[in-house]
């Protein structure tokens, strides 16, 4: 499959391809009772740009960190941080598919998937991911999910583009119900989706003269409209579980 140039235009120069921060990431991260000085196996999930994933080989110094998307731009982004950051000794770069990581049972001490895991499905993939974690490992994933009744524009607008939002009490649930132990969560900042939206608006407004662009712009416009107006009904909220 190949992803138009206007989609890459859109995302350009931005430090994740969502909402977030390196501060985020870190009170996340906190939660894992994980030694830093040990030499870990981590795998980053639809990496992206491999923000994340540079920012888990700074945490963990001494690990091995994997990163993978499903398009080679995505990778490439990846490979080029890595060697920005002298990490090519211990941070590697792959073009796959998360329907079928291509990764043995038991590998990871920590596995993390930052706004992604909604291609699979939530409980799709905490199910068929579990196996690459060793027993008493690390699942760390955010997904979008509703922090208050919400409104029926907010509901309106998820409806149509994925099917499995929900609360955080019915998201912890569906997490021990799939055999992880709950650890903890952390909702990401109004702050984040701020910053987030206003980059991204600035590469829309320069797509503005792309005709073929128009109805990803507009829908991408719709997406930070329907975000503003309903600020408190949604956010991606990150999951700290472990496998037990
Ligand atoms: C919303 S972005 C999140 C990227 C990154 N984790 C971040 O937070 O910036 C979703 C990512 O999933 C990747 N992706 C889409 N389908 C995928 C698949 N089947 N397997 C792996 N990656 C996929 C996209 O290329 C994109 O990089």
């Amino acid at each position: 499959m190949e992803i138009p140039l206007y989609f890459y235009a859109a995302y350009r120069d931005l430090d994740r391809l969502s909402p977030g921060s390196e501060e985020t990431t870190l009170r996340v991260i906190d939660n894992v009772d994980l030694d830093r000085d040990d030499e870990l196996n981590i795998l980053d999930i639809a990496c992206g740009v491999g923000t994340s994933t540079v920012l888990l080989a700074n945490h963990f110094e001494k690990s091995t960190v994997e990163g993978f998307d499903m398009f080679e731009h995505y990778k490439n982004n990846l490979e080029e941080k890595i060697d920005e950051n002298g990490l090519s000794d211990r941070v590697y770069a792959y073009q796959m598919d998360m329907r079928d990581p291509d990764f043995a049972n038991e590998e990871f001490d920590l596995v993390f998937c930052e706004a992604a895991i909604e291609i699979i499905g939530f409980k799709k993939g905490l199910a068929e991911w579990k196996r690459l974690l060793k027993p008493n490992g690390y699942m760390i994933v955010s997904d979008v999910t509703w922090l208050r009744n919400p409104s029926s524009e907010s509901r309106q607008f998820w409806k149509n583009i994925y099917s499995e939002v929900d609360t955080i009490e019915n998201k912890i649930s569906q997490i021990r119900n799939l055999g992880y132990e709950f650890i903890d969560y952390v909702v990401v900042p109004k702050n984040d989706w701020k910053d987030y939206h206003n980059g991204l608006e600035k590469n829309l407004n320069s797509l503005s003269g792309d005709k073929s662009a128009k109805e990803f712009v507009n829908q991408i416009r719709k997406e930070i409209e329907t975000y503003r107006r309903n600020t408190d009904d949604y956010s991606y909220v990150f999951y700290v579980m472990r496998k037990v």
